[in-house]
């Protein structure tokens, strides 16, 4: 088989300013140890998030062009509406201005003291916005996905057994909804299968628990389910996005990742009661419902670029770009999650740096190096985004302690990764000069955007 290309020519470049290594590290200090306070411009391959990062295409810029900036009822909407209602086939379509924006709305609406939500993993804004309203976010991931190295095709599912044992020992009035997250992104961006879908869905079917869908990354997980699942090789990533979707009963999306778009969201779903106080939110918080939040012409933005995600050739691409990361990093023996996830390669923080406890953030030691040696920025995936306290105030760790490297859609090329590869294996080989970290400063909620760090000596 040949080399796979990218499926696109470059018409516009943004430059990178690289800085040197003293002026890194000047500025890591300058951003208290924690690289979501560094400014962007700092840093020269930036794989923070792969969230409102991509590169849109001609045809996504030359419809922002025709976008209708009426306040009700423009025709982008109604392209937005016919576009979303075409790959999921759900009934209400309410835009947002982005995913979190979806799940508060889904939160504020649905979601009463001590309910329990439960997810194959939530994601941090989601757990955030169930806790805001006094819900509990459970995750019930599968068992095999907490083995990093083991190569199995469908990480991201939902462990079936522990969802019933969780209703039957709750009762489905304390469950307003179930969830689940697909690609799996606080997991390693595992696929979910489409049988462990149905399988949820039976489940929840028997106790009239309505399933909601975060689909930020559909489009990934239809190639997964595509290229892995026994009987999806011959539909196309549209048919497999309308099956799964027809398991749904809603849905919330964060039109930055897979609608190609640098900002959107929405928030679907079939009944008609929950549309009614959906919108009644969507009106006071983010817009009218024919735009909530977004102008025109990001509607239009992200009515092709959800499509443009479901295209196969695209989505071989991708996946080939995290594949070659992958086995370079493998042949390196650095541990990383395998499979490779659908929009990042996650390295394996508890594993590369095995003599710093959870509590001192090993996934923060890797983060911090990888930008002292090279510019990159990455993101913990660990016990400081996931962990928690108990009751009395202990800090419990996450089970993973993750380092995430996501790819920016159709932004990056070989030589960049390349590059990146490098970096990482300089750090690999002097990974015992990495410290541990204590945190200095942390917020109540979402404590990993803005804490401040201090290395332990
Ligand atoms: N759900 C998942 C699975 C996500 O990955 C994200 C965002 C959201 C919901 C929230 O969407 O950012 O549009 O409000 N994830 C980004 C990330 C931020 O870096 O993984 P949003």
């Amino acid at each position: 088989m040949k080399t796979i290309i990218e499926p696109f020519r470059i018409k516009t470049t943004e430059p990178i300013k690289i800085i040197s290594r003293e002026e890194r590290a000047e500025a890591l200090d300058k951003a208290h140890l924690n690289v979501f306070l560094l400014d962007a411009e700092d840093c020269c391959i930036d794989l923070l998030t792969d969230s409102g990062t991509g590169a849109m295409s001609t045809a996504q810029w030359a419809a922002m062009m025709l976008g209708d900036e009426s306040y009700a009822g423009s025709k982008s909407w109604k392209n937005f509406e016919k576009t979303v209602q075409s790959i999921t086939n759900i009934k209400h379509i309410l835009p947002t201005h982005q995913g979190r924006a979806a799940e508060s709305i889904l939160a504020h609406t649905l979601i009463k003291d001590g309910d329990i939500i439960p997810n194959n993993s939530h994601f941090d804004t989601t757990r955030a916005n169930i806790e805001f309203e006094g819900g509990i976010a459970q995750n019930f991931l599968c068992a095999e996905a907490l083995d990093t190295e083991k190569e199995a095709p469908f990480k991201g599912n939902m462990d079936v057994d522990k969802l019933h044992d969780c209703i039957k020992e709750n009762g489905a009035e304390k469950i307003p909804f179930c969830m689940i997250t697909v690609t799996n992104n606080t997991g390693g961006g595992q696929a979910v299968s489409m049988e462990n879908i149905r399988l949820v869905k039976e489940v929840l079917l028997r106790y009239n628990i309505p399933l909601v869908l975060d689909c930020c990354r559909f489009a990934e997980n239809s190639f997964f389910i595509h290229e892995r699942e026994e009987g999806y090789s011959g539909k196309s990533l549209l048919q497999i996005a309308q099956e799964m979707f027809s398991y749904a009963d809603a849905a919330t999306m964060s039109c930055k990742k897979d609608g190609l778009a640098n900002i959107g969201g929405f928030l679907i779903c079939n009944n008609d009661k929950w549309a009614e106080q959906f919108k009644n939110l969507l009106i006071m918080k983010e817009g009218f419902p024919t735009y909530g939040g977004l102008a025109g012409r990001d509607l239009e933005a992200i009515a092709v670029g959800l499509m443009e995600a479901l295209d196969y050739d695209y989505q071989i691409y991708r996946n080939a770009t995290m594949q070659y990361v992958s086995k370079r990093l493998i042949a390196l023996d650095i541990p990383i999650v395998r499979p490779s996830g659908g929009h990042a390669v996650f390295i394996d923080a508890a594993k590369f740096l095995p003599n710093i406890p959870a509590l001192q953030y090993p996934g923060i030691g890797i983060v911090n190096a990888l930008y002292r040696e090279g510019g990159i920025r990455s993101v913990e995936l660990g016990s400081v985004m996931f962990g928690s306290f108990d009751d009395n105030g202990n800090e419990l760790s996450s089970p993973l302690e993750l380092v995430r490297l996501a790819f920016p859609r159709r932004v990056y090329t070989q030589s960049h990764v390349d590059y990146l590869i490098e970096v990482i294996e300089t750090v690999w080989k002097q990974r015992n000069q990495i410290s541990g970290y204590s945190i200095t400063y942390q917020s109540q909620y979402l404590r990993h955007f803005t804490c401040h760090f201090e290395e332990v000596s």
